[in-house]
């Protein structure tokens, strides 16, 4: 049998608001970036499921059940195979077939850094693998299937890494409410800087939680500071407003440095970009490592870059963009 390989992708994405007090209902800002994770899936002739992941450096198969490593180190690519076996498992299950496939990730997209890599690579598998199947999916549903298997890799997401990933551009989401696209004419001037410290979503995730336990009322006006941050940068994006939204990522990430997800390495990050002329830096996901970002002048843009750097960190500038998931080519 010869089939033809079909390569889909999908956006990573920042928080620009709202990180964490997502998971408590609160508004969050998410912004589609360009970056992008690749999946390219050719249908085989058995029953199983193959994955490679170049940026993982390693391969595998499940096959009834089973999962057997070829290379890498069998726990950590059992754990990120996971979701993509969950989720093509769903995408089958729709017309109720049986199929193999060979699944290659490549991705632009640094892990476990806060950019929502994982959820970017499911996405892009999930619209590969309906591509080649023929099986019709609206976004909805890519979006429900990769919100499920982000749920094995963090037990209580938001879903606002799928969300994005799906449906591209800026969204302002809710729990609740669900996601609804926000309209960002201008294009906002953003440096990313990666620390370089992996971190789990999950642990960070864990420590929130026992802290607004053990302190529930302080809780709840953070919560309801961070709503109000996040509906400040609704008009603010709108208006292209850059100086009132510096001001409102600052504020954001000191709610997030007392609620204990920073950490020495976002910190010097942080700091170096104020230094170096942004108007506004914060962490962006969950913290405890992964990214930061910032917001500055076009023609601050390179300073702050080399600030960073100088603080050993990994700058880079992120584009905002419209487009979600998509076949690359077929
Ligand atoms: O760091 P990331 O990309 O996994 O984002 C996590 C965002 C949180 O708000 C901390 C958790 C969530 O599910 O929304």
């Amino acid at each position: 049998m010869i089939t033809m390989a079909i390569v889909a992708s999908a956006p990573a994405k920042i928080i620009l608001f709202g990180e964490h007090f997502v998971v408590y209902g609160e508004p969050a800002i998410v912004m589609a970036i360009d970056k992008r994770a690749y999946a390219t899936v050719t249908e085989r002739d058995d029953e199983k499921l193959h994955i490679r992941s170049s940026n993982l450096n390693s391969s595998g198969y499940f096959h009834d059940g089973i999962f057997r490593i070829e290379s890498g180190d069998e726990k950590e690519t059992r754990m990120k195979f996971e979701p993509i076996r969950l989720a093509v498992e769903k995408v089958l299950s729709i017309d109720g077939k049986k199929n193999g496939f060979d699944v290659e990730i490549n991705s632009t997209v640094p892990i476990a850094s806060g950019l929502g890599s994982s959820a970017a690579v499911v996405v892009a598998v999930v619209m590969a693998i309906s591509s080649s199947l023929h099986t019709k999916i609206a976004k909805e549903e890519i979006f429900r299937i990769g919100y499920e298997a982000e749920k094995l890799v963090h037990g209580n997401p938001s879903g606002v890494d799928p969300a994005v990933s799906t449906f591209g551009g800026t969204l302002f989401f809710q729990v609740d409410t669900g996601f609804k696209p926000l309209e960002v004419k201008a294009d906002i001037p953003l440096v990313i800087g990666d620390t370089g410290v992996k971190r789990s979503t999950k642990v960070q995730v864990e420590k929130v939680k026992e802290l607004m336990q053990r302190h529930p009322r302080i809780a709840d006006l953070l919560k309801k500071t961070a709503r109000e941050i996040a509906l400040g940068a609704v008009d603010a994006l709108r208006e292209n407003d850059l100086e009132t939204l510096g001001e409102l990522m600052n504020i954001n990430h000191a709610l997030l440095y007392g609620i204990g997800v920073s950490d020495e390495s976002v910190e010097w990050l942080v700091s170096a970009a104020r230094r170096g002329g942004a108007l506004g830096a914060k962490l962006t996901g969950a913290g405890g490592g992964g990214c930061m970002v910032a917001t500055a002048k076009n023609e601050k843009l390179e300073n702050v870059m080399a600030a960073i750097t100088k603080a050993g960190g990994n700058p880079f500038i992120a584009r905002k963009t419209d487009d979600g998931v998509r076949i690359e080519h077929e």
